[in-house]
């Protein structure tokens, strides 16, 4: 059995084509065509200006990842796009193309949640069950509890913004570029590796650390980087950057990790998962592990190339959906995209 997925619910228009053989599954191709440097002047992503290049791009890139994997249209058995949850604009591209590739090729169109997909960026592991998964986006914070690959839960989320988009404000209010998860990151790398000392070292809080529910807060944090910077001078926050993108990535690794653990604790799993476009920060990978090990829990992280969006943990989603919902499926799909689509 041969999947088509298609991914457009943000900046990346992205397609891939996933085998599945009795020995297990094997992405044949999974092309992402990144907005980014086009959303870069902007300082963040322009839901317009992203729907028209997905409309522009769409065919291409589908048409890439079919000529990557060395399979003709015809032969895929299953399609399948995300629905949900994104930018409506985004989503309604990916979704209206697929339904048109079903409707005239007369095969099942299997919608998938965007938040799934970022979770089954895991499934190319084998993962022993029951499990939680951290999920660290741009839009998201989420802790899911997972009893198998189809019965889960979420048992916590941000009650405010998403870490991804608190790492973005902060290197917005820094005047580091966009997006920021990644350049945040490589200045704290910096702070490490040159030890950077100051005077007074900065200290951020760690909002919610010790709060008995599963949920976080980021806005707080940011805010408390965007004081610290009016207090200085701008000669001096230039000098600090590395050491205030250390100290905001420490406080929200740590409550990241604190949580996720305790979650994996109180919920008595086996296996805890990394997943969405912040799993790509190498400190919160590093660390979340070390203390998975510790505690003895399994360890899953999608590869770099399936942290952040893209078709390729959308088409393993739909291989697992698929095992459950097949026979349910419409020939002519009629759902629609779905901005809000909660995971559960
Ligand atoms: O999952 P994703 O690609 O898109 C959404 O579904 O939102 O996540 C994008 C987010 C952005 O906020 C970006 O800054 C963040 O992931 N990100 C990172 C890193 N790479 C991407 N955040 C921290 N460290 C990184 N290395
Ligand atoms: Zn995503």
């Amino acid at each position: 059995m041969k999947i088509l997925a298609i991914e457009t619910s943000c900046d990346e228009t992205s397609a891939a084509v996933l085998e599945v053989k009795r020995g297990g599954v094997k992405l044949l191709s999974n092309v992402v065509l990144s907005q980014i440097d086009i959303h870069r002047q902007y300082g963040g992503v322009v839901p317009e200006v992203a729907a028209r290049h997905h409309v522009k791009n769409i065919i291409p890139v589908i048409n890439q990842s079919l000529v990557q994997a060395k399979t003709a249209l015809n032969s895929v058995d299953l399609l399948a796009v995300t629905k949900g949850p994104g930018l409506i604009t985004s989503l309604v591209v990916g979704v209206e193309t697929a339904k048109a590739i079903s409707y005239a090729l007369n095969k099942p169109l299997l919608p998938v949640n965007h938040m799934y997909a970022h979770m089954a960026g895991n499934f190319l592991g084998s993962i022993k069950f029951p499990a939680v998964c951290l999920i660290v986006s741009g839009g998201h914070t989420e802790l899911i509890y997972l009893k198998d690959y189809h019965q889960y839960k979420k048992i916590g989320q941000t009650v405010d913004d998403a870490v991804g988009e608190a790492f973005d404000k902060v290197a917005k209010l820094l005047g580091l570029g966009y997006p920021g998860g990644p350049i945040v990151s490589a200045e704290a790398e910096k702070f490490q590796i040159l030890n950077f000392k100051s005077q007074n070292i900065i200290k951020l809080p760690r909002p919610m650390l010790n709060s008995r529910d599963f949920d976080f807060s980021f806005s707080g944090l940011k805010t408390a980087v965007l004081y610290i910077v009016k207090k200085m001078k701008p000669s001096e926050v230039k000098k600090r950057i590395p050491e205030i993108c250390h100290e905001f990535q420490e406080a929200a690794v740590e409550v990241l990790v604190s949580k996720a653990l305790k979650a994996a604790n109180q919920y008595k799993v086996k296996t805890i998962m990394l997943a969405g476009g912040v799993a790509a920060n190498k400190r919160l990978r590093g660390e979340l592990e070390k203390q998975a090990n510790e505690n003895k829990f399994e360890f899953f992280v999608p590869d770099f190339n399936l942290c952040t969006d893209n078709a390729g943990m959308v088409a393993l989603a739909a291989y697992y959906l698929s095992q459950k919902q097949r026979s349910k499926l419409d020939q002519v799909p009629k759902f629609k995209a779905d901005p809000g689509w909660e995971i559960i």
